[in-house]
């Protein structure tokens, strides 16, 4: 009744942004990223506890605190309705990355949690399947089951069974791939990205062209992976955050994640593309700017996104692992 799993953060390069179905987690849009080596969740579970507890980073969130109800009383409560069990659960869970501050923390969070519930309740769900409970904690984490490129489908079904991941190319099919993290700011976000979507679906004269934009660009990232087309993606992925950064700069009231940071940075890789060096940027929901570029010259970027004025960390990705379970406990 006890088990450990490590799942890793995903990074879109199409983005998800609006739910048709609050409750059932279901997306307005499909999605495509691609899961990091970096960015890692490890999170321990036992049922058969006197109550349900959550250790976040060393802190414990009982009932009432946001996290806890919103997040995962809810992914405890969708667990209990899809598995008829009953029994109390202690979790704890640590990143080795910020929380909340725009580097999908519940993604990598929630698919470790789904993996370790399935370990210990021996459910013996299939990757599909544990695509589908992560969901329920958070959208981005069903993505991260799958390690390499993955695409969540938005699906039709009412019941969301068929709003699933499916692995679009693993790791080894294009390991020279590389995603640079540029922390501009470690302050967890004002506004998070499941109250944001939500105002912005409601509010947003954009949303319409958002929507009807993303099956070309759900087309060509795909298949700019599968042959391994780094212009096409890159150039796909920049335009995809752009187009989604747009609907949420004209949500009521505006939700603007950047900071100075974000932008001068965003003008500094325009001018190392027209110098000759291959980069594109994309950004969550967050000020962090991810750089895709070759590992040819992964380098050379990383060298001047140190140097950069404002920039508080650089980290490397590489396309990562599937989430996983390890023997390795935290309690
Ligand atoms: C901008 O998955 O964090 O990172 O489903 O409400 O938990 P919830 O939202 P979340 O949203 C991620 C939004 C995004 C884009 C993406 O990862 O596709």
């Amino acid at each position: 009744m006890k088990a450990s799993a490590i799942a890793h953060a995903n990074i879109a390069l199409v983005k998800y942004w609006g739910k048709r179905d609050n409750g059932l987690m279901l997306p307005h849009n499909g999605s495509i990223s691609m899961t990091t080596d970096d960015f890692a969740a490890h999170t321990t579970v036992e049922f058969g506890v006197p109550e349900d507890v959550l250790v976040l980073n060393g802190t414990q969130l009982g009932k009432g605190t946001e996290e806890y109800d919103e997040y995962v009383g809810n992914f405890l409560a969708a667990l209990r309705e899809m598995t008829g069990r009953r029994e109390r659960v202690k979790i704890v869970s640590k990143n080795d990355f910020p929380t909340a501050a725009g580097l999908a923390s519940s993604a990598a969070g929630f698919a470790a949690l789904a993996t370790a519930v399935n370990e210990a309740l021996g459910l013996n769900l299939d990757q599909q399947a544990l695509s589908v409970l992560a969901r329920r904690g958070s959208g981005s984490a069903t993505r991260s089951i799958y390690g390499g490129f993955v695409e969540w489908l938005r699906g039709s079904n009412q019941d969301g069974r068929d709003s699933i991941a499916l692995q679009i190319a693993p790791p080894s099919h294009w390991p020279a791939f590389r995603m640079i993290a540029c922390i501009t700011s470690f302050q967890a976000k004002k506004v998070k990205s499941r109250a944001g979507m939500s105002q912005t679906v409601k509010t947003s004269a954009l949303y319409k062209g958002w929507l009807d934009s993303v099956k070309h660009d759900l087309d060509a990232v795909r298949s700019g992976i599968q042959s391994r087309d780094f212009s096409l993606v890159g150039r796909t992925a920049e335009e995809n955050c752009l187009k989604m950064h747009a609907t949420m700069m004209t949500t009521r009231p505006p939700i603007i994640y950047w900071n100075a940071g974000t932008l001068e940075l965003i003008h500094s890789i325009l001018d190392w593309r027209d110098e000759g060096l291959e980069c594109y940027f994309t950004i969550d929901a967050g000020p962090q700017v991810k750089i895709m570029c070759l590992s040819k010259d992964a380098e050379e970027i990383m060298k001047r996104a140190k140097e950069f004025p404002g920039i508080e960390d650089v980290r490397l990705a590489r396309p990562g692992p599937d989430a996983r379970v390890v023997r390795e406990h935290l309690f």
